[in-house]
């Protein structure tokens, strides 16, 4: 080997080596949830004063208000929400990154909808804070125009029509490559380590052509954001289905740099109000084989989940330390969420610290 080869291999293990080493150091994050995609539940205080109980979702808020009452509550809301406070504390709590969920209408907003311009300074305000303070970000497609999901969640309830039209995948696709290309540039290189395809699309009541479309759109948008951003991880959802149906987005080396995103709740659906407070705290072992198959394949995450249980269950740090120690196993977790505002301690990272639940500055060990 020449010196010059060796010289510019160098070169490339220097620039190839990421800010966050995904897979040895395990991500601690919180989501920034109900900042901007509005989720009424998080009990984001003000926004929802005054209004008819059925007006659930920002789509329909921004509708039922009218542009200008709208944006004056969501500007006040992205303005409070989310503060550099919070972050500094967020970090001294031994958190590392950032999930920040954001929807298509940051970027770009098809003529007609009703949704309010200006929530992409926001996504760069918290990266720059990011940045500061020393944390990664993770900025996550949470929001996608016809909505993969049909939760409120996704900025828009009901149907799921995101699967349906190739304009929804256009757009989609068009947001993507502009986040890309934004977070791209030297300065944010380091910060925004990893863009989320989509959050939480779902398969159920079509799965056949939906999970080839969802993987029609994996495709493309990933070929669009590497065409922008040569470095940061691109992370995929689960669907809710079995891991194994995403290793393909390893073995395929049209693909790389990869992570996969699974979500674990114990809670919403009906098959959790059989559950003991002992079975819940003892469910994260299960998932320790799938979990340590999964990486080994693909860095992979639980980038959602929370203490809440449909029963009362006392002692959430050992629940808290059931998950993350198993999560660990993996590439690492990412609570939802940040705060609540309504007290809701079980999804609130910060109360759970201050009540001594989450302690992240020991080592985290599940009984498995
Ligand atoms: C991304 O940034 C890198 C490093 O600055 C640069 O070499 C590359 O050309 C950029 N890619 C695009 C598509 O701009
Ligand atoms: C967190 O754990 C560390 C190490 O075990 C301990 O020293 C510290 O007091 C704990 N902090 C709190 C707030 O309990």
């Amino acid at each position: 080997m020449s010196k010059t080869t060796i010289f510019l291999g160098l070169l490339l293990a220097i620039s190839c080596s990421w800010a966050w080493p995904y897979g040895e150091t395990p991500v601690r994050g919180v989501n920034l949830g109900g900042w901007l995609v509005l989720e009424k539940w998080i009990g984001v205080p003000n926004v929802y004063d005054g209004l008819p109980s059925w007006v659930n979702d920002e789509w329909q808020l921004c509708e039922y208000l009218g542009y200008q009452e709208a944006e004056r509550r969501l500007k006040a809301h992205w303005e409070s929400w989310v503060t550099e406070n919070d972050i500094i504390q967020l970090k001294n709590a031994g958190i590392n990154h950032l999930r920040i969920p954001f929807g298509y209408w940051a970027l770009e907003i098809p003529n007609g909808e009703p949704w309010v311009w200006g929530s992409w300074d926001y996504v760069m305000r918290a990266c720059d804070w990011a940045r500061k303070h020393g944390l990664q970000v993770m900025i996550d497609f949470h929001g996608a125009p016809g909505s993969q999901n049909g939760n409120d969640h996704s900025g828009h309830a009901g149907e799921t029509a995101f699967f349906y039209h190739d304009s929804n995948f256009q757009l989609s696709t068009r947001v993507l490559g502009q986040v890309a290309k934004i977070f791209n540039a030297s300065e944010w290189r380091n910060t925004v380590t990893i863009i989320q395809l989509l959050n939480e699309p779902v398969l159920w009541d079509d799965y056949n052509y939906r999970l080839d479309r969802l993987k029609q759109f994996y495709r493309m948008s990933y070929d669009e954001v590497r065409k922008n951003n040569d470095i940061a991880v691109v992370a995929v959802h689960d669907a809710f289905i079995s891991s194994d149906n995403w290793y393909y987005l390893r073995d395929d080396p049209h693909y790389f740099w990869v992570m996969l995103d699974i979500h674990y709740y114990q809670v919403f659906t009906p098959e959790w109000s059989d559950y003991t407070c002992e079975q819940h705290w003892a469910l994260p072992c299960r998932y320790v084989n799938g979990l340590r198959q999964a990486n080994a394949k693909l860095w992979t995450i639980v980038g959602e989940w929370s203490l809440a249980t449909p029963k009362n269950c006392n002692n959430q740090g050992y629940f808290a330390r059931q998950q993350m120690g198993v999560y660990e196993v993996a590439s690492g977790w990412v609570m939802w969420t940040f705060k609540h505002g309504a007290g809701w301690s079980e999804w609130d990272f910060m109360a759970s610290q201050r009540n001594g639940w989450i302690n992240l500055s020991g080592a985290i060990t599940p009984q498995c």
